[in-house]
C-alpha cells in the first residue's frame, strides 16, 4: 500500500494549554483544533502544518496511555502517523508481513477518521499510526 503522505506527529505534553502557547509563539498556525477523547483519557489539540499537522496530546485521567507515556519516558514524540488510502487494509497488510498491529480493525474517531497503531518493536523504535486523514 502506497503511503500518501505524513498525517501528523503525535506529541506527549504534560498540559496542553501551555503547550498549545508555546507553539503558537513559534508559529502562526491557521488552525487549531481541539477535541477529548474521555474513552481514551486524553485531550488533543491539532495544529496545522501545511498539508501535515502536529498533534499534541495531553492526558485527562492517571490510567491512559499518554499518563503513562509521560510517567515511563516524559514529554517527547509518541507517534508517527502516517495517512493510508484504506487502514482497514493497511492492518491487514502489516500482520501478513509478520508486523505487531495493536488494533485488529480500525479505531474509529471524530468526523469518520479511523486510526490502527503498529508496536514500535516492528517500526525500529516507533510506535506508527496508520490513519485515513
Ligand atoms: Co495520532
Amino acid at each position: 500500500m502506497k503511503p500518501e503522505r505524513i498525517s501528523h506527529i503525535g506529541i506527549a505534553v504534560r498540559d496542553l494549554e501551555k503547550a498549545i502557547q508555546d507553539y503558537q509563539a513559534l508559529f502562526d498556525f491557521d488552525c487549531i483544533e481541539q477535541t477529548e477523547v474521555s474513552s481514551e483519557g486524553v485531550k488533543v489539540a491539532m495544529l496545522k502544518v501545511g498539508e501535515s499537522e502536529i498533534e499534541l496530546l495531553s492526558p485527562t485521567s492517571e490510567t491512559g496511555a499518554i499518563a503513562k507515556f509521560l510517567k515511563e519516558r516524559g514529554e517527547g514524540i509518541h507517534h508517527l502517523a502516517i495517512k493510508v488510502p484504506d487502514v482497514f487494509e493497511a492492518i491487514r497488510s502489516a500482520e501478513r508481513a509478520g508486523m505487531i498491529v495493536l488494533d485488529r480493525t480500525p479505531r474509529r474517531g471524530a468526523n469518520g477518521s479511523e486510526a490502527a497503531f503498529v508496536h514500535p518493536k516492528s517500526t525500529h523504535g516507533v510506535l506508527l499510526e496508520f490513519y485515513n486523514r
